[in-house]
């Protein structure tokens, strides 16, 4: 052990898109001199070792992993329907467990004293370890910064009356469709643009509550830190600033690892689901930009009609498509519910897959566009690509990732959340041959550049980390 090395404890919450900027950010603290513990929840933990093998998870001498309880029975499967159940245990068992953690730590010989915790945003409740332990905390958001902006305004949503709904009908009578004109920095978003947990009659709705307290707790954190960058979010960061002004943004966090060490710990991987790589040769038979590439994240679910929507869609653009559907997506398995008939029509033309390497995917020459669920990563990953999007938002703060893809960034076009074929295919279209899928193409490739000028020396989001480096350093004891 390096006597008086700075020594970062980070934990994600257990889901996909937490764990992978996290653990980004983790491996660029390393580079930079910090043993690292990394922190999955058990649950987890055995399931990359599934999908991995335990090599992914042996670290190395300065980056090791360390597991807690989430307190979900071990049956549970921690889909997109458990988000409440893990919201509720993680704040008792996940706290006490991270106690004893930081405790066991700070008794051994072989490590560093924990000098400073790197937590998920939504994670807060870590907030009360640091500050019995006297360890200096800064939080990690791993949504967009307008996604965050709308979380900061759900107090005010309350103290307005927009949340909770007065009834179920709101949700279907144009009510959504109200703007909320009194929010800096996001002219004409609307109610149906805000995270969805504010889609609810109950009061006391655990989501709800848990993201309000969350960004709450924000202030009481050493600092905040955002997977985005300047230009990309400036009057949203500035509106966020004026509520939490200890801001760093950092990203995107994929093309800052990538810029600072590209190699450093690749043998760490996060993928919860088993990677299908060979779709990286298939990419190959295709001319520049032809394939449409699509895919969901890591939560949602989809209903087989909307399945079969997608599927019929696509096959009849005459695209090739690569089509990651996750074992998990439908009920009962997605690539059943697909007829023999689909099969016949696309034939080589469209590959399936249930996990894909996506920012691989994302950078090959052939792709040429994007349908995505608007997953912050996901977004992030496409711009650092120049990919232009078409979004189809699902939940939390996915709905404003759309909003401003499609209204502020010109990268996306919106598709009805109620998909239909025929929307798929003209969407496609548009996106792949049509005059604003060119428009919505260059700007993709503008705001790749200006992700690539923030990511290099001088440029923000570097010099950000830096200052988030030296000062963790200076809060060592
Ligand atoms: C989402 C969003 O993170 C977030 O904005 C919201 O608050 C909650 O849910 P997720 O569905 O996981 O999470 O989407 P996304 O943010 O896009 O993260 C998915 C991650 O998994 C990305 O880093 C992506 O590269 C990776 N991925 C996804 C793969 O590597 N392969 C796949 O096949 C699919």
């Amino acid at each position: 052990m390096e006597a008086g090395k700075p020594h970062a404890v980070c934990i994600p919450l257990p889901a996909q898109g937490h764990i992978n900027p996290i653990l980004l950010f983790a491996k660029i603290l390393h580079f930079h001199g910090f043993h690292i513990t990394f922190i999955h929840t058990e649950f987890n933990y055995h399931r990359l070792i599934q999908s991995r093998g335990l090599d992914s998870l042996r670290g190395s001498p300065d980056f090791r992993f360390e597991t807690i309880t989430d307190g979900l029975p071990s049956t549970n499967m921690r889909g997109i329907q458990d988000l409440p159940d893990l919201c509720s245990t993680l704040p008792v068992h996940g706290l006490r467990s991270f106690r004893e953690l930081i405790i066991k730590l700070n008794a051994r010989s072989d490590v560093p004293p924990v000098t400073c915790i790197i937590s998920d945003g939504v994670m807060s409740f870590t907030l009360e370890v640091a500050e019995e332990f006297g360890i200096p905390e800064m939080v990690l958001f791993t949504p967009s910064a307008c996604g965050m902006l709308g979380y900061l305004h759900f107090e005010d949503l309350k103290e307005r009356g927009y949340f909770p709904l007065k009834d179920e009908s709101e949700l279907n009578n144009g009510y959504l469709e109200t703007e909320i004109d009194w929010i800096p920095a996001m002219k004409g978003v609307r109610l149906k643009d805000m995270p969805t947990f504010i889609r609810t009659t109950n009061p006391d709705d655990v989501m709800f509550n848990y993201n309000l307290q969350s960004v709450n707790n924000a202030r009481k954190a050493a600092a905040v830190i955002l997977n985005t960058f300047d230009d990309f979010e400036h009057h949203v960061l500035d509106a966020i600033k004026t509520k939490l002004p200890k801001l760093y943004t950092v990203g995107p966090l994929s093309m800052l690892q990538r810029q600072l060490c590209p190699t450093n710990l690749d043998s760490i991987g996060s993928n919860l689901w088993k990677e299908d790589t060979q779709c990286l040769g298939w990419l190959d038979r295709w001319k520049p930009k032809s394939v449409v590439y699509v895919n969901y994240g890591s939560l949602i679910t989809v209903t087989p009609q909307h399945l079969r929507e997608f599927a019929w869609g696509l096959a009849d653009t005459n695209y090739p498509f690569l089509w990651v559907i996750r074992p998990d997506i439908v009920d009962g398995g997605g690539e059943r519910i697909l007829s023999k008939e689909f099969t016949a029509a696309i034939s080589d033309r469209g590959l399936l897959v249930g996990w894909c390497p996506q920012e691989r995917v994302l950078s090959h020459p052939s792709v040429g566009g994007f349908l995505t669920h608007c997953g912050w990563n996901s977004t992030m990953e496409s711009v650092s690509e120049g990919v232009p999007l078409i979004c189809w938002p699902f939940f939390a703060e996915q709905q404003m990732n759309c909003f401003y893809s499609c209204t502020k960034w010109g990268i996306g076009m919106e598709i009805d959340s109620d998909i239909k074929r025929e929307k798929v295919e003209s969407l496609v279209r548009e996106l792949m041959e049509g005059m604003k899928g060119q428009g919505l193409r260059q700007n993709a490739i503008d705001w790749k550049k200006k992700a690539e000028i923030a990511t290099s020396p001088d440029g923000s989001s570097y010099i950000n980390f830096n200052k988030i480096v030296t000062q963790l350093k200076q809060g060592m004891p």
